[in-house]
């Protein structure tokens, strides 16, 4: 793995990508750093040729405010889980006031990239406005609350969910039931009644019941294994259960597979949702080598059994992790570092879904053979333009045989801001837009047009905003002159 990784590295510095980004930095162009990826097929269609989606949570902000986070979410993944725009206290932080945003937000650029959605969590003991945690509600009155807020959200989002984690971690660490909201006023009662108004709500989306340390064989997951028997025993609408999968380096339980073998043969699906594997900081290339067998077991364990459908990650790169705020002294637990380059994880789950180096990573001369002129380099770079003072970078993030993943980035420095934004440019080589996220672009010839959404048109003074596109391209993929107006 470490040889396919420094194989990576140095096929970008024989592209000539290290010098490129060098070169526009010292002329003082925006280059957005970490532009590059490998030019690998795309974790989401090597993991399509498996028959699993592979997924990851994001938030927002980052979709519309990090170029490499925005091209690689919408690149690399066939599924996305809002990390927490869909939790009740980012919904209804206030009581009847509903706050759908950022939730909205991630479904529609979901949707822009033909990816499925994880609806994360309709019922949890966590993350909950603290009129409802602070209430005092009776019985009666909590159980018509979660009904409504089960029925609105769920409702809202109708059609447009794959799968809900409707129920999050119900149980300690012995297989007892967790003490919560919940389950100190309703007792186990609102489990399936959650799941049937969901299931009123969204007949189609797959319904689980999703925890932590629940991977491997154990009191916890054996808690949670009769409860999903009991449930299919009542008829209850359970189709899947989450194994959330935050391991710890060289600690992934050698009893995954059979664990979610025997989950599969209770009838039901299997999906692991937040996957990340943490490790004392600083990482050092042996860790990261155990990090990425560690990566592979998971893979492998889920491609072993048919119900199991996906693999989510949870957190784009490391910058994003939750992890070091909660563990201290840990993190690195992501396939991305903190730029946005991949990891060796990245790799190892790449070559566990069947990618490998001469189809997922061609070197230079192999992509040479297979085009008809040079290997396009992923690279950067910038035109200042308006009279605003504002700039557009504009990078290709990933690029494969035939098609490529880009990146515009609208920058204003202290003293402009934009209220609106139009960003131009000419494709050279015959490419074609085939799809664009967080703007709005339209392809007449050769000639690109993309205006903001609603959402990303305002640029303060010191701030950005970006958008990412897909296109096609063939022969050569040179990188245009760009305009903002
Ligand atoms: O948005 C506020 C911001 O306005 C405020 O300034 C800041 C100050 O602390 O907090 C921000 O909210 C934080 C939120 O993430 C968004 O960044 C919360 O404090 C913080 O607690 C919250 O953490 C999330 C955590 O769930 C909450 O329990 C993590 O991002 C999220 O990754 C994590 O995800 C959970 C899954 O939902 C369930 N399984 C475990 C997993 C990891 O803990």
């Amino acid at each position: 793995m470490r040889h396919l990784f420094a194989r990576h590295a140095a096929r970008l510095k024989r592209a000539g990508l290290a010098t490129a980004v060098l070169a526009a930095t010292a002329l003082g162009a925006a280059v957005l750093p970490g532009a590059a990826h490998a030019a690998d097929t795309p974790l989401r269609d090597l993991a399509s040729t498996k028959g699993i989606y592979v997924g990851n949570a994001v938030a927002g902000g980052k979709l519309s405010g990090t170029a490499q986070y925005a091209a690689i979410a919408g690149t690399q993944f066939s599924s996305l889980t809002p990390e927490n725009a869909m939790k009740w206290g980012s919904v209804e932080a206030n009581r009847g006031t509903f706050n759908w945003a950022e939730a909205d937000q991630i479904v529609a650029f979901a949707q822009a990239h033909n990816q499925q959605v994880r609806g994360h969590t309709l019922v949890w003991h966590s993350q909950n406005p603290s009129w409802l945690t602070n209430g005092n509600f009776g019985a009666t009155e909590l159980s018509g609350i979660l009904q409504q807020h089960i029925a609105t959200e769920a409702g809202r989002y109708q059609g447009k969910i794959y799968a809900w984690d409707v129920l999050n971690e119900l149980f300690n660490e012995d297989g007892t039931y967790r003490t919560s909201l919940w389950y100190n006023t309703l007792g186990t009662g609102f489990i399936a009644n959650s799941l049937a108004w969901a299931h009123q709500a969204d007949p189609a989306a797959k319904l689980y019941i999703n925890d932590y340390n629940v991977e491997g064989l154990g009191a916890k997951s054996d808690a949670l294994y009769n409860l999903v028997k009991s449930l299919k025993a009542q008829g209850a609408p359970i189709d899947g259960v989450g194994l959330q999968a935050h391991f710890i380096l060289g600690q992934v339980p050698s009893t995954l597979q059979a664990n979610i073998q025997r989950f599969a043969d209770l009838g039901v699906d299997v999906a692991v949702t937040e996957l990340d594997i943490r490790m004392q900081t600083p990482s050092t290339a042996a860790k990261l080598t155990q990090q990425g067998a560690d990566y592979t077991t998971v893979v492998k364990a889920c491609l072993a059994v048919t119900r199991c459908k996906g693999i989510t990650g949870w957190d784009i790169s490391d910058a994003d992790s939750w992890v070091p705020s909660v563990f201290s002294g840990y993190g690195a637990a992501t396939l991305y570092d903190e730029s946005y380059q991949p990891k060796p994880a990245y790799q190892a789950v790449a070559t566990a879904l069947g990618g490998s180096t001469s189809t997922a990573s061609p070197s230079p001369s192999a992509s040479a053979s297979a085009s008809p002129s040079p290997s396009p380099t992923a690279t950067a770079t910038s035109t200042p333009t308006g009279g605003s003072g504002c700039t557009a970078a504009y990078s290709v993030s990933n690029q494969w045989n035939t098609g490529f993943s880009g990146a515009v980035q609208v920058s204003c420095p202290a003293g402009a801001s934009l209220a609106s934004w139009k960003v131009g440019w000419d494709f050279g080589a015959g490419q074609q837009l085939t799809q664009a996220w967080n703007a709005t672009c339209t392809q007449s010839g050769v000639h690109v047009t993309c205006t903001n959404a609603t959402w990303n048109g305002a640029v303060p003074a010191g701030g950005s905003a970006s958008f990412g596109f897909n296109a096609n391209w063939a022969g050569s993929n040179p990188v245009p002159v760009v305009t903002l107006g």
